[in-house]
């Protein structure tokens, strides 16, 4: 069968470990994709630095536009990172050239996935990003098609791994703030930018993108109330456990009579709640839907494999010709014409 050609932007702890897995892994996803998936080219800016992979079979790009154009790949994976920038114009330029994208970069779809999106409709391309809300758990996939069959009223939940490990071993450890954000940078989990971790916008990023699937509303960051970890303390975690609480930073969008009501923020969770039992790195995201009642999915949050094994999944959709359609498009609910393109191609 046809190779699908893979072009991987960006080879810091995402790219490298979807680049790791896929070789490791390419005979097992053959035989479930019906095709080899195979990375012909990549890119980074450092061109000299041992990343721990043979690169040798694969073209190297300086340039992540010019590895978007090129005609050596079908599908085009952006894990630069950033809302504007290499990110933006590469992912753009992939799809302005017909060109498949996965991108695990929520800060882009969360401010540019509109636009994105319409990009990819109008060149009858798909723009993939299950790797962009809570790592490896399979919530953009559950929410488009798992959940089909449901309207939703309230989507919940932990969100963000980095915040969740320094809460985590604050309370269990008694360690001091700097000290776990230090190991998260360490361990992969935090964005190159920390701010957005701790100052609650990554989570605000995911709400947004979560938002657009369950309401069909568009991504609207501004209407987002946001605030992060960086004010709790060890006290404020003493008191909280002595009343009987755990502190996590939560995202929540609901429908109320008013709008769909959008907001993140450090919550105190009944210890005896299964939320509160989420610890370290991992998330857990909340659906509740109509006709299902209410669904968990809990995982991990960050981490390259983590975070891989999501892009691996949109991979395997491209190899094998599923659509996505656009976001915005509510859960319960596919326009005709986005319909229509949920073929095999
Ligand atoms: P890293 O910072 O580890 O890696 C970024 C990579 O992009 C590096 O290889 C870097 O090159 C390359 N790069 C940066 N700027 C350019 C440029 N202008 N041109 C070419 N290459 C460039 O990021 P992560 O792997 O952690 O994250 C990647 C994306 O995945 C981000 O959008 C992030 O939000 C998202 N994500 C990350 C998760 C995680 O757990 N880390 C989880 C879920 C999503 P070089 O190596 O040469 O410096
Ligand atoms: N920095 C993010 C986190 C990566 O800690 O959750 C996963 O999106």
């Amino acid at each position: 069968a046809t190779e699908l050609h893979v072009g991987v932007a960006g080879l810091g702890t995402v790219g490298a470990s979807l680049v790791g897995l896929l070789d490791k892994k390419a005979n097992a996803l053959a035989a479930r994709c019906g095709r080899p998936l195979r990375t012909v080219a990549v890119c980074a800016r450092d061109r000299t630095r041992d990343r721990g992979l043979d690169l040798s079979g694969c073209e190297w790009f300086d340039d992540p536009c010019a590895l978007a154009v090129s005609p050596s790949i079908d599908v085009f994976v952006e894990l630069i990172g950033g809302d504007e920038g290499a990110a933006h114009d590469s992912v753009r330029a992939a799809l302005e050239a017909g060109k498949h994208v996965v991108t695990a970069n929520k800060a882009l779809l969360a401010r540019h996935g509109v636009e994105l999106a319409a990009i990819a409709e109008k060149n009858g391309v798909s723009l993939n990003f299950e790797a962009a809300v809570a790592g490896g758990i399979p919530i953009v996939k559950t929410m488009r098609e798992a959940l089909a069959g449901n309207d939703v009223a309230r989507v919940y939940g932990i969100m963000n791994g980095t915040c969740n490990y320094i809460l985590t071993r604050m309370e269990q450890e008694g360690l001091g703030f700097a000290e776990c954000l230090a190991d998260a940078q360490r361990l992969g989990y935090a964005e190159a930018d920390p701010t957005f971790d701790i100052e609650g916008f990554d989570t605000a990023h995911k709400l947004a993108i979560l938002t657009s699937l369950a309401f069909g509303c568009e991504i609207d960051m501004d209407a987002i109330y946001v605030e992060g970890i960086t004010s709790i303390s060890k006290a404020d975690i003493e008191a909280a456990s002595e009343l009987g609480y755990r502190i996590k930073l939560l995202g929540v969008a609901l429908r109320t009579d008013s709008g769909i009501e959008q907001r993140v923020h450090p919550t105190m969770v009944p210890r005896a709640s299964a939320i509160a039992r989420i610890d370290g790195v991992l998330n857990a995201v909340a659906v509740d839907g109509d006709t299902v009642g209410e669904v968990v999915l809990v995982g991990p949050g960050a981490g390259g494999n983590a975070t891989a094994s999501a892009v691996i999944a949109d991979l395997a959709d491209v190899a094998r010709g599923q659509m996505r359609p656009a976001l915005g498009a509510p859960v319960g609910e596919l326009t005709p014409y986005r319909a229509a393109r949920m073929r095999r191609h």
